[in-house]
């Protein structure tokens, strides 16, 4: 017992360490969590046999479908305008989470955080240009989208579903333009949300009622600054990202991409 302490006094913190790792990594727990086969279970077979049942057992392989139809990887049949305005979505995911660091919803600071990110925030001018342009193409690769795949009527059945599903996308990524747009609350902005409220208070039976949501007020102020931010930063990307989750599992479930033409 004496040796073992005396021996033990001895090493020195770098072989203690060392020792201390080695008989973690040993352990039963280190052995599940890490173990290499615990992400990718089965290995990946080159036996076209088994190659499906390797597939579906994974999950990081699920991402991708079993087979794929040759024509469904030329870029020419699909323009590759669906993957662009998913890669735009992410793109402004990331770049809007860098702008809320520096941009509060209030009509005391807004407009004078968007300066402040223009001068004094390192790549913040940067960012906050790659956010509004990233927007205005998303709108249009949705929108070019939209035209491939009714040039391909790829609508048709067992389309339809996803081609509502489709519509829906649509709306939500006008929506979050449309609530992003007032956010810098600049004159630009203020006026046309004023326009834009004012259209949809004309709509039959409930368009003053559904006006006044919107503004949160019977005019434009900073009731609407808040509502709508939430609506952008939140809401709306939320409901976006389920629905989007749904158009990819409809591809794959309708067959893949449409046949060629
Ligand atoms: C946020 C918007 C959208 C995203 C990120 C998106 C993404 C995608 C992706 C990645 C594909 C795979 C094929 C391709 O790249 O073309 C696809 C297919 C499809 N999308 Fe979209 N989409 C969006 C909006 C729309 C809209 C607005 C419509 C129609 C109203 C639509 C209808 C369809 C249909 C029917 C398919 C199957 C096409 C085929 O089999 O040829 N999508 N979408």
């Amino acid at each position: 017992m004496v040796q073992m302490l005396e021996q033990k006094s001895r090493l020195t913190i770098k072989e203690r360490m060392t020792k201390l790792n080695e008989s973690l990594q040993g352990s039963q727990a280190w052995n599940s969590i890490f173990r290499p086969g615990s992400i990718f279970r089965k290995g990946y077979s080159d036996s076209p046999r088994n190659r499906s049942y390797v597939v579906m057992n994974s999950v990081l392989y699920h991402l991708h479908p079993v087979k794929v139809k040759r024509h469904a990887v030329k870029v020419s049949y699909t323009l590759c305008l669906g993957g662009l305005s998913f890669f735009l979505f992410i793109l402004l995911t990331i770049t809007g989470i860098f702008l809320m660091f520096f941009y509060r919803p209030t009509s005391a600071n807004a407009w004078q955080d968007i300066q402040s990110l223009h001068t004094s925030v390192t790549f913040g001018l940067m960012v906050r240009n790659m956010h509004r342009w990233g927007a205005h193409l998303m709108v249009l690769s949705v929108f070019l989208h939209m035209a491939r795949v009714f040039y391909h009527g790829a609508y048709k059945a067992p389309r339809e579903f996803n081609w509502v599903i489709g519509v829906i996308l649509l709306t939500l990524t006008l929506l979050l333009s449309f609530t992003g747009y007032l956010l810098p609350w600049d004159q630009l902005a203020l006026w046309a949300v004023t326009v834009g409220t004012n259209m949809m208070g004309y709509s039959p039976v409930i368009g003053s009622q559904v006006r006044f949501v919107l503004l949160g007020g019977v005019e434009i102020g900073p009731e609407t600054l808040l509502r709508w931010y939430v609506l952008h930063v939140l809401l709306f990307p939320f409901v976006t990202v389920i629905f989007l989750a749904i158009h990819f599992w409809r591809v794959r479930k309708d067959g893949g991409i449409s046949g060629p033409l």
